[in-house]
């Protein structure tokens, strides 16, 4: 099958705004930008909304040099709003809402938390909108993380496309991940508990194309990991129509790339991108948090 490799002329809308708190310098073309001049555990009305702005506009944000305790972390997260349930994992302690995403140096796996491209949760009745992770400890190379630009990607597809999508209706569930994850590693995929195990197995139906809620911009809600098939259609109508989505919102062109470094903070917004973590540091530590909004 030849690959798509589109060059989006005309569509790249990553350039930055002027603001009055941050500065904010684009990181790609397509997407994700580096913000700079500010403390986040000591941040004022002002520079928060210019955050939330820039966030919304580049879908993927970085801050380096932060390194915030748990406690500041959630502080944080907290001024976006309520946070998400997670199917995942019970916080860590003291701090329900602090998810832990680490990876011991002696553990070796061919898949990883995060290592194919998905959007968060998107097996939830309201999956998370925001997704915050911090860094502690990175690798001295690899385990960058990358993040493809759903709404580009949409752009980019035809009218004729972009008409059938539409009115369809994506089917998230966690089922599948689970299945692959336990047959790599020989274990099942730890869940906070059975209900929320059952929950995201059985998983939900979701627009597959999504109204930004405060940009107003259409993007493609389907991923690689959770998502399953489209209602109203079988396995042998929807899975050519999903792989092909997932080829053309992954594609190079569309996406950005994080060099991680300990302290950093990382936000993005999950109704319109998607990512990917990089699996490639065995023998290596990665301790990150995250947090994710309702
Ligand atoms: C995640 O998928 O939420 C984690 C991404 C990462 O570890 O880089």
């Amino acid at each position: 099958m030849r690959e798509i490799r589109l060059s989006p002329s005309g569509a790249f809308d990553n350039s930055a705004r002027h603001h009055r708190f941050i500065d904010v310098r684009p990181i790609a073309a397509a997407m994700g930008a580096e913000a700079s001049g500010v403390n986040l555990a000591d941040l004022s009305d002002g520079a928060f909304g210019e955050i939330r702005q820039a966030l919304c506009r580049h879908k993927m944000l970085f801050i380096r040099s932060q390194h915030l305790t748990h406690a500041e972390h959630e502080r944080f997260a907290a001024r976006f709003g309520d946070f998400a349930p997670d199917a995942y994992t019970q916080g860590v302690a003291g701090h329900r809402n602090v998810q832990p995403v680490i990876k011991e140096a002696d553990h070796r796996s061919k898949a990883m938390f995060g290592s194919g491209w998905h959007t968060d949760s998107p097996f939830l009745p309201s999956p998370p909108s925001i997704t915050i992770l911090r860094s502690v400890e990175v690798p001295p190379y690899g385990g960058d993380t990358v993040w493809a630009d759903c709404a580009l990607a949409m752009r980019m597809l035809s009218p004729a496309m972009q008409n059938m999508l539409r009115p369809l209706k994506v089917l998230m569930s966690a089922r599948s991940n689970a299945f692959t994850q336990e047959k790599i590693a020989g274990k099942p995929l730890a869940f906070a508990d059975t209900e929320s195990r059952d929950a995201a197995f059985t998983g939900t139906a979701h627009p597959l194309v999504r109204v930004h809620p405060e940009t107003g911009e259409e993007a493609l809600y389907i991923d690689e990991v959770y998502a399953s098939g489209i209602d109203g259609m079988t396995e042998a109508e929807s899975r050519p129509l999903l792989d092909f989505l997932v080829r053309h919102i992954t594609q190079h062109g569309f996406t950005c790339r994080l060099r991680w470094e300990a302290g950093m903070v990382v936000m993005w917004d999950n109704r319109s991108c998607l990512h990917i973590a990089a699996n490639d540091f065995d023998g290596f530590r990665r301790e990150m948090y995250r947090t994710t909004l309702a």
